[in-house]
Formats: C-alpha cells, sequence, structure tokens
C-alpha cells in the first residue's frame, strides 16, 4: 500500500490544473446506457472511482475505448444486467446504474451498496421512487432486483429528503420512461444539473434544470443519441486546493475551474480572511495572515458541502478563537477529527457538532486516512505541521483526487508518495 510523507513547506505557489469532476462523471457515465451509440466523453479525472464504473460497464459488455483525458463508451454490446457485488462493494456510487438499466433492459439486479466509512448510505428514496415509476423490487440475498413487468412510467415523485445520486438515478429512469416523471426535492448540485442539461441537449426534454422540481419528459424506451461532452470541473477538488493555499498562507491560481459552483465555498474562506481575483476559469487565492475562526453547517447545494467539511476542520486548527462545524448529512463523518487530535488538534466532538479551538501548532506524526474527504484533511495539515507527517491508507485519497500529489508538489509542497 502507498503512503504519503509530508513536510511543511513555507509558501506554496503557482498554478494547479483543476480536473473533471468525480461526482459529475459517474452519473454521466450511467447515463451512457441510456444511448444508442458510442458516447464520447471527455476531462474525466484520473481517479479509481470512474476507473470502477467504466469496469462494471464492461463487464455488462458495454465497450470502453480509452483516450488522453476521456473515453468512448458504447453500451450497445451490453448483454448482462446483473452489477455484482464484487465490484458494487468497493463502489456505492455503482447504484447510479440501477436506474438506467432497468429503463433500457426492463430488469436488473444491482448488489446493494452497502454502507461506507462516512454512514449507512441508504437507498430507499431510490427504491420507492422506482416503485412508483412501475417497477417491482425484491431485494434477495443482498441483491436488488428490479423489473418492470409494464415498462417504467412517469409519476410525480416526492424526495423525503434531498438526494444527488437518487435524483440522478430518478432522471435518467425517466428519460426513457413513458410520459413526464416530476421530481420534487431534487437536488441541485452541479453534477445533476450537468446530467440534466445533456440529457435535455439529446431529446430528453427536461424543465426546471437546477431548481428543486424537475419535469423530464421520456422518450418511451427510444434509446438517445448523445453529443461528445466535456466533463465539468471538480468543486471539491477546487476547494481543496484553496484549503491549501489558506492553510499555508500562499497565492495559489487554480486554472479551469468553475467560480460559481463554490459560492458557499468562496464565502466561508472570505469569512476566514481570504480574498480572491476570480477570472471566468480561474480563481486565485490571497491568503490572510490571520485565520478568523468561522460557523459551518453542512447543507445541500447551494449551501456548505458536506465534501467539504474534513478540509475546512483541518483549516480551523490554524484560526484563532472557536470555530463551531456541524454536519448535518452524514451520521459518521468526522473520522479524521481523531488523527487530527493526535496531531495536536484541539477538536471537542459533540454528536454531530464539532468545536475546534486555534490556533494550535500541530506535529506532523503516522495518521491513518479513513475516507476520501477525511484523505485530504490529513494532507493539508502534514502541510503545516511541524515535523513529518505520513498519511497512511491513501486509496481513498486515489478514489476522487486526481494527482493530487503531483499537483502539490508542482507548487513547492514536500510531499511524496512511497510504499509501505
Ligand atoms: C453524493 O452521495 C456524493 N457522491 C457524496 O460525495 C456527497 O457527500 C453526497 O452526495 C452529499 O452531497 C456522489 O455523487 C457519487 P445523498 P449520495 O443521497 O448521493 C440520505 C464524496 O466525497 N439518503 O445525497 O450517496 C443519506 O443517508 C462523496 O465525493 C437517504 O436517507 O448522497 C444522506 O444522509 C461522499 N435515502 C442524505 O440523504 C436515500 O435513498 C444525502 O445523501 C438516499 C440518501
Amino acid at each position: 500500500m502507498d503512503y504519503l510523507k509530508i513536510h511543511p513547506t513555507a509558501a506554496l505557489e503557482g498554478k494547479i490544473n483543476i480536473s473533471g469532476a468525480k461526482n459529475a462523471s459517474l452519473p454521466l457515465i450511467a447515463m451512457t446506457i441510456l444511448a444508442k451509440e458510442a458516447v464520447k466523453i471527455t476531462n474525466l479525472p484520473n481517479v479509481v472511482d470512474i476507473k470502477t464504473l467504466l469496469k462494471l460497464l464492461a463487464n455488462l459488455g458495454a465497450n470502453c475505448d480509452f483516450f488522453d483525458d476521456g473515453v468512448l463508451v458504447n453500451t450497445s454490446s451490453i448483454n448482462e444486467t446483473k452489477a455484482t457485488y464484487d465490484i458494487v462493494k468497493t463502489m456505492r456510487a455503482s447504484i447510479l446504474v440501477l436506474g438506467p438499466i432497468l429503463a433500457r433492459f426492463g430488469h436488473c439486479e444491482v448488489s446493494l451498496p452497502g454502507g461506507c466509512a462516512i454512514g449507512q448510505r441508504p437507498i430507499d428514496l431510490h427504491l420507492k421512487a422506482l416503485e412508483q415509476m412501475g417497477a417491482k423490487i425484491d431485494i434477495k440475498a443482498g441483491y436488488i432486483e428490479a423489473s418492470t413487468p409494464n415498462g417504467l412510467k412517469g409519476c410525480e415523485i416526492i424526495f423525503d429528503k434531498i438526494t444527488v445520486t437518487g435524483t440522478a438515478n430518478i432522471v435518467m429512469a425517466a428519460a426513457l420512461a413513458k410520459g413526464v416523471t416530476s421530481i420534487t426535492n431534487a437536488a441541485r448540485e452541479p453534477e445533476v444539473v450537468q446530467l440534466c442539461e445533456i440529457l435535455n441537449n439529446s431529446g430528453v426534454t427536461i424543465k426546471g434544470i437546477g431548481t428543486a422540481i424537475l419535469e423530464i419528459h421520456g422518450t418511451a424506451g427510444e434509446l438517445i443519441n448523445i453529443k461528445e461532452f466535456a466533463v465539468i470541473p471538480d468543486r471539491i477538488e477546487a476547494g481543496t486546493y484553496l484549503c491549501a493555499g489558506a492553510i499555508t498562507k500562499s497565492e495559489l491560481t487554480l486554472t479551469n475551474v468553475e467560480p460559481k459552483h463554490l459560492g458557499a465555498v468562496l464565502s466561508k474562506l472570505e469569512e476566514m480572511g481570504s480574498s480572491f481575483t476570480i477570472a471566468k476559469d480561474t480563481i486565485t487565492i490571497h491568503p490572510s495572515d490571520e485565520i478568523k475562526a468561522v460557523k459551518i453547517i453542512t447543507q445541500e447545494y447551494p449551501a456548505f458541502p458536506t465534501d467539504m467539511q474534513a478540509q475546512f476542520l483541518a483549516l480551523a486548527t490554524q484560526a484563532n478563537g472557536v470555530s463551531i462545524i456541524e454536519e448535518k448529512l452524514f451520521e459518521n463523518r468526522f473520522m479524521h477529527v481523531s488523527e487530527l487530535q493526535r496531531m495536536g488538534a484541539d477538536i471537542t466532538l459533540n454528536g454531530h457538532t464539532a468545536t475546534v479551538n486555534g490556533k494550535t501548532q500541530l506535529s506532523g506524526t503516522d495518521v491513518m486516512a479513513t475516507d476520501l474527504r477525511a484523505s485530504s484533511a490529513l494532507v493539508l495539515a502534514g502541510l503545516i505541521a511541524n515535523g513529518e507527517t505520513n498519511v497512511h491508507r491513501i486509496y481513498h485519497l486515489d478514489r476522487g483526487y486526481d494527482s493530487l500529489e503531483s499537483k502539490l508538489k508542482n507548487v513547492g509542497a514536500k510531499i511524496q508518495r512511497l510504499k509501505e
């Protein structure tokens, strides 16, 4: 297994190019199941989760031809509709194939994804919505067995909770359904917006894109033609590197970024003392010498993203005063706290709220990554901790960050990837 060895750096300097969004790429790859012909996707990030989903599609019989920053996916050769446990267990977002496979083939077996480090991750809302659309769903021996004896029919769906992949799954199922499906309380994340925009440009009329109420006019089983597209920039990767600039007090410029997707993150960093120069697809952070304490509550987009909570918690250890960080979406997304405490951070956990007393000088030590975003928080801490920090189990990091150590090394970080 690999680990990252990090030593504190003076200021970082230079440009970091932002890759395509992992959480946009995953539904967009699943969406190719709805296509009549091959689909060309560019600006795909080079991360494990994308490779895993493409492997799943290949296991079903699809053809995936890779090129420098993308893939040509042809799902016309799919001859299997069972997504097996061995793949699904490594990436719960595999559930995103459920809606499209069911819509196209009328039957599907997908292994229950199970929970993950940050929480239970139920999919009850996905299944309930598909049943409302006419699917028959049984859970047998750890698998979701779904069939649509009479095809999927459009209907009115109201999600009890806002679910990102749940919204994506139902939008894709509704794309081939008979009639109109409305989704109330839909997720408005940019990743869901891009999925809707591409479907809307491919003959599936979707109204209300970007709002909490979507109306999808299905093609009644007619496969669609999807033109080549580029994945939107990864707003969470971008936010992570902005935190790297803030925590090391470095002026960094991010390129190929979408500032519009980072409103809540930029606003919180401004509250903590940073300022920004923002152009069409670049952001330069001008960090403050003193970092101010902050109050953060994670919510659905466009509010502050839960996927940035761990990174801001690491930053808050360097803020003067008491920061309060409340995690409202997941039941167990504070596992980075114990590792930061081992580095000397003064953090108190009380249920879903972390209280961070800063500023503390962190000390480097061996720490263990526990989930994707916790890993990046530990890297941020390592950039400013005294001494050497070794971040172990970085397979978590490799699931969602494209070339993190080389991107940081290119702006002056003392970071290297080694073998245990
Ligand atoms: C997506 O997960 C992201 N993953 C997550 O990013 C992100 O943290 C999350 O949305 C919230 O923004 C992908 O897009 C691949 P949800 P998802 O369904 O769709 C509850 C990362 O770090 N819920 O929006 O699985 C659920 O328990 C990852 O890149 C139900 O109760 O999240 C949670 O409390 C981590 N029943 C809340 O909704 C359901 O059927 C939000 O979950 C579905 C969800």
